[in-house]
């Protein structure tokens, strides 16, 4: 009961003494955000409601270590150990803004983030300290196999409401297997979104302001009405549903599908990092199936040109960006060239300091703070100060009018870009932590070309 609570009023208590504006640095790029579109958020659930369980514990080692699953569970382990799940906790981008909460709230967001980021640890009595210097080698390993397969319900989808009850029962999506090793139980939550929303949903403890809010827009959205889940589409190997079928473990019995663990999104730049070249693979290919680029060029007798782009979100069950995008980055990158290949217009452009171009046009979310200003800092949050994102099977229209030199033949490009976090953020990291951090890598989402006559 009072885990919630009790750092629910520590946050609202620390926002005080430490809601100032963002460094400079980083407002750099964040302020790219142009207008306010979105003004107040809605009352989230309110954070009594959140209050729904107290923080359950259990004695160091209860939760198995994956490799002791590796055994007979191979491809499902290798799978599991290159998705952004078996790093969430240790890598070093999670890990900056980890550490930059906890001091500036005195620790107060230690309990908030460590359960999404480290179940394991925040379930075990080995977090706090923020250092992870109690960590045992199962709870470094971020959401592992026995964290996923030992629950047995969700009490709240949102802020990670999963009920656990480690031990040899392992519940799954079947439970007519057999094995040496442990019991096997159907479970029904785990075929469910709820299972997924339950860490995918966060909402600030202390006023509501949803942080990540993939859960509820896919519940409201087509796919959600439809029953399309989150696995459906981030348990198969490629994007959109695919049967992949054999067994889950050495002596299982041979199924039409098996369950990818992998879990792919955005992330091909950390990805890359980590030297996870075909999962980095994979990440852009889903990055690729998530949008369309559509542009209707006009062109008036002055040589006015009125560019109309549409980019249409028709592979992803929620907003495209979804997720942690006050940290990410989409926008549209517009070039139109001469018949001799003279650049004449150009938005959205990555200047030779890797900062995209701050007058483009950008799909992304920013919180506002206590003064108003625009952060990516989510403990900061007061309300939500700026919010383009394309709706599942929606579609989102930028018109841009440009001015031709003079008559001739001209082409237009339209590139939808993609970044798993601004080049700010990681400047700031650097700063911060003397830490090499290589620079962001920007993925193309979709383009569209067109030639044009004046
Ligand atoms: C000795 C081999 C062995 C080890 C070790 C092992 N498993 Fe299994 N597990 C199996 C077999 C065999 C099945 C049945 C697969 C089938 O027939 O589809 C199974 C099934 C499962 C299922 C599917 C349940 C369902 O019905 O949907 C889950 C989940 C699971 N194991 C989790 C784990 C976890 C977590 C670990 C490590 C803590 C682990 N297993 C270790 C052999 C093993
Ligand atoms: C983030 C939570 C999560 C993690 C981590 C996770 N799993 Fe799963 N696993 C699931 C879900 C959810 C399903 C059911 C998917 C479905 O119904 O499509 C599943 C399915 C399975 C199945 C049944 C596959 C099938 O199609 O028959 C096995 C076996 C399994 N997991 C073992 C493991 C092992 C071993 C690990 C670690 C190497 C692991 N899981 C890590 C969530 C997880
Ligand atoms: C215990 C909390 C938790 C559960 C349960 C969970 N996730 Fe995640 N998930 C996370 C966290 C935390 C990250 C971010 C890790 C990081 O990047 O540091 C993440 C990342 C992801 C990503 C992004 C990967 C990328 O490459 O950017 C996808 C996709 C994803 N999860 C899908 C799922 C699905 C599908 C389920 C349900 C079957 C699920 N998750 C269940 C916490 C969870
Ligand atoms: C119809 C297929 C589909 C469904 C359903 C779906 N997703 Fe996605 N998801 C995608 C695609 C395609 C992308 C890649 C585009 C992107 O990264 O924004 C993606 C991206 C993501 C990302 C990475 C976002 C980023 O850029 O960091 C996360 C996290 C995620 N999904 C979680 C979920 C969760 C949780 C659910 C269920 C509530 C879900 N997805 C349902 C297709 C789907
Ligand atoms: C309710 C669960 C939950 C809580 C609480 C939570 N996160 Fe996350 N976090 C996630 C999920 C889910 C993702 C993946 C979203 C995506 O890929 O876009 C994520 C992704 C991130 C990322 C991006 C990591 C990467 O590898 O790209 C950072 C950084 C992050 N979280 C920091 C924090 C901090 C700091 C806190 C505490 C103030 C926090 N999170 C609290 C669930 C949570």
């Amino acid at each position: 009961m009072k885990g919630l609570g009790l750092w629910g009023g520590l946050v609202v208590a620390m926002l005080v003494v430490f809601g100032c504006g963002m460094p400079k640095s980083s407002s750099l790029d964040n302020s790219s955000a142009a207008p306010v579109k979105a003004e107040a958020q809605a009352a989230a659930p309110a954070a009594a409601e959140a209050v729904a369980q107290g923080p359950q514990v259990f004695a160091p080692g209860s939760f198995d270590n994956p490799k002791n699953c590796a055994g007979c569970h191979r491809d499902i382990h290798d799978a599991w150990s290159k998705s952004m799940h078996a790093y969430a906790w240790e890598n070093k981008w999670y890990q900056a803004d980890f550490q930059m909460a906890h001091k500036e709230t005195e620790g107060a967001t230690d309990m908030l983030c460590g359960p999404c980021h480290a179940p394991i640890a925040a379930r075990t009595g080995q977090l706090p300290p923020a250092d992870g210097s109690k960590f045992d080698e199962t709870s470094r390993q971020g959401i592992s196999c026995d964290f996923c397969h030992t629950v047995t319900g969700v009490a709240q989808v949102f802020n990670m409401g999963h009920v656990s009850e480690p031990g040899n029962v392992k519940r799954g999506p079947r439970g007519d297997g057999e094995s040496l090793y442990h019991e096997v139980t159907y479970s029904d939550i785990h075929t469910k979104a709820e299972f997924c929303g339950s860490c995918h949903m966060v909402v600030h403890p202390a006023n509501g302001v949803h942080i990540i809010d993939t859960y509820e827009d896919w519940k409201n959205n087509d796919y959600g009405k439809q029953g399309i889940t989150c696995q459906n589409c981030h348990m198969t190997p490629t994007p959109g549903v695919a049967p992949t079928p054999g067994r889950s473990a050495g002596m299982g019995k041979l199924r039409d599908s098996i369950a990818f663990h992998g879990f792919v999104g955005g992330s091909s730049y950390i990805q890359d990092e980590l030297g996870n070249k075909e999962q980095a693979e994979r990440s852009r290919e889903m990055l690729r199936a998530a949008a369309q680029l559509k542009v209707a060029p006009k062109v008036d007798a002055e040589g006015n040109l009125e560019l109309t782009v549409d980019v249409h979100n028709v592979g992803a069950g929620h907003k495209i960006p979804t997720g942690t995008t006050y940290i990410r980055k989409m926008w549209l990158q517009v070039e139109v060239m001469d018949s001799a290949g003279k650049l004449v217009y150009a938005s959205g452009q990555v200047d030779d300091k890797n900062h995209v171009d701050p007058n483009a046009t950008f799909f992304r979310l920013l919180f506002r703070d206590k003064d108003g200003q625009l952060t990516g800092k989510s403990w900061r949050a007061q309300g939500i100060g700026y919010d383009r994102r394309i709706p599942a099977k929606g579609k989102d229209t930028e018109v841009y009018r440009i001015k031709l030199p003079a008559k001739g033949d001209y082409t237009v490009s339209t590139r939808l870009m993609y970044r798993s976090f601004s080049q700010a953020t990681l400047d700031d990291i650097h700063q911060r932590t003397g830490e090499a951090v290589p620079p962001v890598v920007s993925v193309e989402m979709a383009k569209a070309q067109s030639a044009v006559k004046f």
